[in-house]
């Protein structure tokens, strides 16, 4: 028996209060993401529940009750507002994935601050566009990342804070940084907490457009309201799970999915800290016997390669569900798994600014590998026609993803940038900005997405960021930036370029930019290819045609290329 049961009959008699009845919450109430994931659970009597397995990069494991995150995130909380944290002052979270992060995280819910995630393989660039445009008053990080932000924090006169975790007494410290240690703090019991309202801001999540800078995507405390249900009918999570979310924080799975979701269920969960091997990953799973195990596609693709041999070696047969996200999930990956391990990957489809899953293959649905599935029970999806935004009825016929806004963990604006909010919808839709058709039993196939963002390994890179950055680099006179094919990652960056006068092409060169980027932005962001060219194709008004670059890294047919014209 799943915990969805019958998902007509769910869709039939949806109403999103089941998960406030569930949680206990009246509509006019207040709400406390940070509260619900850590006291509501002890109160219910699983103080000595395991919340927390932890493996860091170097083997040293470490666990934590449900009590001990309660403490944890009371005893960080109070050490926030003895600094002067305020409610909705903007705190960042800049840490791997050690535990700190999971409970700083939780800590600032609980005392109202919005907390702002942000991966820790971030460069100085990315940081700082980040933490201006959030007005961020508080960074909490660790000692192995404070160059970055030392590098930045002149440029940010509201950053009043810089938090250490794990700073050692013999080194200096900095204007406006302090040293905070989980294990050397005296444990906090009780803290007043913050009475977040429904529309209360919680989370703050930047994500990539295909213009301008990033953009922050708010979120507020009542998307528990979808995660929660989402993460039971969905993810399937029983009170027996060992769950494992394989997504870093920095991004929305990581949080919606790998700390709010299971934690307000009361669900023990793993995390480890520590790259992809396929033996690491497997290992990792045989110890902690994971039963629910959600990740995403260019790791499943990535363990293909790795082969069957491998997954012989270890005791895999803990695990009884399994689901991905992130970006398109072939139809082989999805037979692969049902072949090794005996359980298919059941594709899910969401967005930051969703903030919960929308569209899935639902537990003892009817699985057509290659298919996202269908939509969460309350949420109305369609496919637009793109020139009237009305919806297609017709099977097969490709048109934009929308959904009719409500459901509670749906965004609820753009951080500073209320016009882009605007334009995501149309007619009273919500615009994904993804293309797809539904096929004649209403199943939903992804095609592509509506915009120029590359969706690298599941994570969004925007063309225009790396573009900008590739500028700053002194030979570089013009760039164009585009997805090129990748067997594992689905697409990586590549760009165009040409040099300033007195440069010349050469393969040091093209390392040395390439490290250029992957400094100032990310290794995700860093183009895998560098394409010398003598001039950019552009439109009469001398806009750069990426589109002609992009349909030629695929192989497409450019047509008319008149028609590219100042797109
Ligand atoms: O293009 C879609 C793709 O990832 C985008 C959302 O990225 P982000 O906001 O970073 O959130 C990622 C994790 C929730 C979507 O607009 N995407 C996400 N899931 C899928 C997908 N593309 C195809 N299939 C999916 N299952």
């Amino acid at each position: 028996m799943t915990n969805i049961g019958s998902y007509h009959e769910r869709v039939r008699d949806f109403n999103w209060n089941i998960a406030e009845k569930e949680l206990g919450y009246n509509p006019g109430d207040t709400i406390n993401i940070g509260w619900y994931c850590s006291d509501r659970i002890c109160r219910m009597g699983l103080s000595d529940r395991i919340a927390l397995y932890h493996e860091g990069f170097s083997g040293e494991e470490r666990k934590y009750t449900f009590n001990d995150l309660r403490l944890a995130t009371n005893t960080i909380g109070s050490f926030l507002r003895d600094l002067g944290i305020v409610p909705e002052d903007r705190v960042c979270l800049f840490m791997d994935r050690i535990p700190e992060l999971y409970f700083s995280f939780i800590a600032g819910l609980k005392i109202g601050a919005i907390v702002q995630p942000l991966f820790s393989a971030f460069g100085d660039e990315s940081l700082f566009v980040r933490l201006e445009n959030a007005g961020t008053r508080a960074i909490i990080t660790q000692r192995k990342h404070l160059a970055k932000v030392r590098k930045i924090a002149d440029r940010l006169p509201g950053l009043e804070h810089i938090i250490i975790v794990d700073h050692r007494g013999d080194k200096e410290l900095l204007k406006g940084e302090k040293a905070f240690s989980l294990t050397e703090a005296t444990p906090v019991e009780e803290i007043e907490i913050f009475p977040a309202r429904a529309d209360s801001p919680s989370v703050l999540h930047y994500t990539s457009g295909t213009t301008g800078q990033p953009k922050g995507v708010r979120h507020v405390h009542y998307s528990l309201i979808s995660q929660y249900l989402t993460t039971k009918w969905v993810l399937d999570l029983r009170d027996d799970d060992i769950y494992w979310c394989t997504a870093d924080p920095g991004w929305v799975t990581g949080t919606s999915y790998g700390i709010i979701g299971p934690w307000s269920m009361g669900v023990t969960q793993c995390v480890l800290d520590s790259g992809f091997s396929a033996d690491a990953w497997y290992r990792f799973i045989e110890k902690y016997r994971i039963t629910m195990w959600y990740s995403a596609p260019t790791a499943i693709r990535s363990l293909m390669k790795a082969g069957d041999e491998v997954v012989k070696k270890y005791d895999l047969t803990s695990l009884r569900h399994l689901a991905s996200v992130g970006e398109p999930l072939n139809a082989e990956a999805v037979i692969w798994s049902e072949k090794v391990y005996g359980l298919p990957f059941l594709d899910t489809y969401w967005q930051t600014e969703t903030g919960s899953i929308m569209i899935s293959n639902f537990p003892g649905m009817k699985i057509k590998p290659g298919s996202m599935g269908k939509p969460f029970p309350g949420i109305e999806g369609v496919v637009l026609d793109p020139k009237t935004f009305t919806p297609i009825t017709e099977p097969g016929k490709v048109g934009l993803i929308a959904f009719k806004p409500g459901w509670p963990a749906m965004m609820t604006t753009y951080w500073n940038n209320p016009e882009k909010y605007s334009e995501k919808f149309v007619n009273g839709w919500y615009l994904a900005g993804d293309r797809a058709y539904l096929d004649n039993e209403e199943y939903y196939w992804f095609i592509g997405r509506d915009d120029d963002v590359i969706n690298t390994g599941g994570h969004l890179v925007s063309p225009f960021e790396v573009e900008s950055a590739l500028l700053e680099h002194e030979a570089v006179s013009e760039s164009a930036v585009v997805a090129k094919p990748d067997e594992v990652n689905m697409e990586v960056v590549k760009a165009f370029i040409t040099l300033k006068p007195g440069y010349t092409p050469n393969d040091d060169l093209e390392l040395e930019i390439m490290n250029f980027i992957r400094k100032k932005l990310s290794s995700l962001a860093m183009p895998q290819e560098i394409e010398y060219m003598d001039s950019l194709p552009k439109t009469r008004s001398g806009k750069i045609m990426r589109r002609l670059l992009h349909a030629r890294e695929w192989g497409e047919e450019i047509g008319d290329t008149s028609t590219l014209d100042d797109e």
